[in-house]
């Protein structure tokens, strides 16, 4: 998500006439772009900050603004506290940057915190830099309405809104001119996406339709789904278009009913395992990827096991693993008890890392001996003679090369596996 709205913020610049630098160094206005999700994400942001407040003493004509999410959530505390901080702009107030920005250099600190019911940014044609030149995301949606209790989302990326198929269409055919093979279609929750032209209305499983139909040899995939609203005619579609990638991310959050109800997940232990079904029915070499958050308020041991056991029932190929932190203004920083302490919380997260390192272990051997279609990405981070490619189901596959690039597809034997790496040879 974050990538794709600095993308905007870079297209939204650089038409009003300003330059990408190419480090932080070298520029006269550093942006932030920051996320609220986890207390640890924005402990990050505040790192970065006091480097940029060190370049600031050396350089104090250079501004600093906060954008995303973080700049929504804690507005006062980053205009009022943080003097390195020049510039407050939420997810929604990127068009008015240019404005903001001449506002700071007649030195004044500027903010738009605004959310907006509508604002998609469907007409900016964002600017792909620090990008592989080989796949890309389009945001298709934007917000989100679940008031997950434990989540800040709904309150600082504000309600659903979703773009209209024509610009995201028009989005892929410029990708396609421009040599990208690959697109993940991106919001915090793609099986809400809903837009009404005339008296259709075009749901998620439609729009996939149409971008698989209309890219054929584009590889598309999607992220994030909700596993209450993922149906079963998203799955049919995904089945009927090969490339439509075999690979969903699903995030259970916890393998308990009464957890999940606590967190206002609104499906259950079974509804999440008839998905699951109906995913290896309808899309059986379908990848599966998920979220944990462990230590939510008032999660038992048993509740806990329930959750090792879903991971074990389910044998998920790859999972974000958390340990669930208080987000001040959520449901459940307000009303609910953070009861379960630290160093249980911390207990349970290895817990559910070592389970997960077995289970990716196991998925990723049984692998090994099958052939798959690789889209190259790049050169392998250990070795120039080797390339790092992945396969539909999102797998990372290294493989010896020396006349290969970016972009291109090749067939794959997977000889070799780590936890998180499959190993092979072009054939
Ligand atoms: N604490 C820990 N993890 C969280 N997530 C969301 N909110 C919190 C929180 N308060 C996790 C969820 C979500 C992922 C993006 O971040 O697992 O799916
Ligand atoms: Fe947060 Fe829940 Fe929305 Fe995901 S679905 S962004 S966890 S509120």
């Amino acid at each position: 998500m974050n990538v794709a709205d600095s993308e905007v913020v870079a297209s939204v610049l650089t038409n009003a006439g300003y330059v990408l630098a190419d480090s932080y160094q070298e520029a006269d206005f550093i942006f932030l772009n920051t996320c609220s999700i986890r207390e640890n994400a924005e402990q990050r942001v505040f790192g970065r900050l006091d480097l940029f407040n060190q370049q600031k003493k050396k350089y104090p004509e250079i501004k600093v603004g906060v954008l995303g999410c973080m700049a929504e959530r804690l507005k006062e505390e980053l205009m009022e506290r943080k003097k390195v901080v020049d510039l407050v702009v939420g997810p929604d107030g990127y068009r008015d940057l240019p404005n903001l920005l001449a506002q700071t250099e007649s030195g004044h600190k500027a903010i738009n915190v605004i959310l907006s019911q509508d604002e998609t940014y469907a007409d900016i044609a964002p600017v792909r830099y620090e990008n592989n030149g080989v796949s890309a995301f389009i945001s298709i949606m934007r917000g989100c309405q679940n008031m997950c209790s434990y989540c800040i989302v709904p309150y600082v990326r504000g309600k659903e809104r979703s773009r209209s198929p024509e610009t995201i269409l028009s989005e892929l055919t410029e990708l396609k001119i421009n040599n990208y093979k690959e697109v993940t279609l991106i919001g915090q929750n793609v099986n809400s996406y809903v837009f009404e032209a005339g008296s259709e209305k075009i749901t998620f499983d439609k729009l996939l339709e149409k971008v698989a139909s209309e890219f054929p040899d584009i590889r598309i995939r999607f992220s994030t789904n909700h596993p209450k609203d993922l149906s079963d005619e998203l799955l049919k579609v995904m089945a009927k278009y090969n490339n439509v990638c075999r690979s969903i991310h699903l995030p259970v959050q916890s393998g308990s009913s009464a957890v999940l109800k606590t967190m206002n997940r609104a499906y259950s232990r079974e509804w999440y395992l008839d998905r699951i079904k109906a995913i290896k029915k309808f899309v059986p070499d379908c990848a599966i990827s998920t979220d944990i958050m462990v230590g939510f308020c008032g999660e038992t041991e048993e509740d806990h096991k329930d959750t090792l056991s879903m991971m074990e029932e389910v044998q998920y190929d790859f999972a974000f693993m958390f340990k669930y932190s208080d987000r001040p203004g959520t449901y459940a920083s307000k009303k609910m008890n953070d009861d379960v302490p630290e160093e249980v919380k911390v207990r349970r997260l290895n817990e559910v890392i070592e389970l997960q390192h077995k289970i990716s272990l196991k998925t990723k051997k049984n692998d090994i001996g099958k052939t798959y279609e690789v889209l190259v990405e790049g050169f392998s981070k250990k070795s120039s003679l080797e390339m790092v490619g992945r396969n539909s189901q999102n797998k990372a596959i290294v493989f010896p090369s020396l006349n290969n690039k970016p972009g291109d597809i090749v067939q794959v034997v997977v000889e070799k596996s780590t936890s998180a790496t499959l190993i092979g040879k072009i054939i």
